[in-house]
């Protein structure tokens, strides 16, 4: 007998086969009134379905003003979150729930709330970057994007001590452009911090001729070597403004999918790291067009929190929509 185990009967009822997936998300969206949402890290059919991609400060704004009753994100769940944080009055769902993120990981709320108890006589001003749960956005007193953390801690309250929390690249090139000293926190993303000094320089060898754009995420020595360090947004202009055909883009690997698709012509070459040829996120790369057809159709997995800590992780957030205006 054979030791085959026969397919999942729940996963094969779940989509029919031979379905035009992308002919059903879009009637389902219609018959929903929902938006999709998609970052610039999600893959090629994702990001070519959705009404908008962008990157985590755009997507807060589409968001918070549009008027869809369902929002559906495509990114991870802190993308998610934000978007139910700051338009509570909507169904948000997420093609899976498991999409987390390093960064969020590595702040988790009670570790933090432990800290600024055992360091209350430095009464600190916390800007906590957005990859970071509701837990911690609710101790924080300013979000951040890499889009405008600089602004973001240019705007601080002077005097004040400034803990940044969870990603310490973002905060110590924060603190190289605005020259304010911060109380950095040691988080970090996994997938930036496998860019190297060695491995930039190797693909540079190759197109000498090509500037190098990084993401803020990546660490010290990558972020030397780069002609452009900047968010994933701020990416797409400077391509498009830069006279050079060819880029050398040391970020998540989707971004080159927004990229070609924003600067025809032009040539993008993924940065490599030091054990592969482009940096994926398995987070970012849980989504599916399947799973974005599933959720579409279910409503499920949602996102939801408890009011009262909606509304403290919201003021932060607010505060720095408005700033960043
Ligand atoms: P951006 O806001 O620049 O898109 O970055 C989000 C992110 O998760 C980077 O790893
Ligand atoms: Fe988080 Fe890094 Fe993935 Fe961005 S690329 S979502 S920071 S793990």
């Amino acid at each position: 007998m054979s030791s085959l185990q026969p397919c999942s009967p729940v996963l094969s009822a779940a989509v029919a086969p031979g379905l035009d997936l992308r002919a059903e998300i879009l009637r389902l969206k219609r018959e929903r009134r929902a938006v999709i949402l998609a970052h610039n890290y999600q893959d090629k059919a994702i990001q070519e379905i959705a009404d908008f991609v962008g990157d985590s400060l755009g997507l807060a704004y589409r968001a918070k003003e549009t008027s869809a009753e369902v929002i559906v994100f495509c990114g991870v769940h802190f993308m998610a979150e934000t978007a139910k944080i700051v338009n509570p009055g909507r169904v948000v769902v997420l093609p899976d729930k498991d999409a987390g993120c390093s960064l969020e990981q590595s702040c988790p709320a009670e570790a933090l709330q432990a800290y600024l108890e055992k360091h209350a006589d430095k009464d600190f001003y916390v800007i906590a970057y957005i990859n970071c749960s509701g837990g911690v956005k609710a101790l924080s007193d300013c979000i951040c994007t890499s889009g405008n953390a600089v602004k973001m801690v240019q705007a601080a309250p002077a005097g004040r001590n400034i803990l940044f929390v969870p990603d310490a690249n973002l905060g110590s090139w924060v603190m190289e452009q605005t020259g304010r000293p911060m109380e950095l926190w040691q988080g970090s993303c996994y997938v930036h911090v496998e860019f190297t000094r060695d491995s930039i320089l190797r693909i540079r060898e190759q197109y000498p001729e090509a500037p190098v754009v990084a993401h803020p995420e990546c660490p010290f020595a990558v972020r030397l070597l780069a002609d452009e360090v900047c968010s994933t947004e701020k990416m797409v202009e400077y391509c498009q403004n830069h006279p050079s055909q060819q880029f050398i883009i040391a970020t998540e690997s989707g971004m080159l999918h927004r990229l070609r698709r924003e600067c025809p012509g032009k040539e993008f070459i993924p940065g490599p790291t030091e054990h592969c040829a482009c940096a994926d996120c398995r987070y970012m790369k849980l989504n599916t067009l399947e799973k974005l057809y599933r959720c579409l159709r279910d409503l499920e997995p949602r996102v939801e929190m408890p009011e009262e800590l909606r509304q403290r992780a919201e003021k932060p957030i607010l505060r720095m929509l408005e700033l960043s205006r």
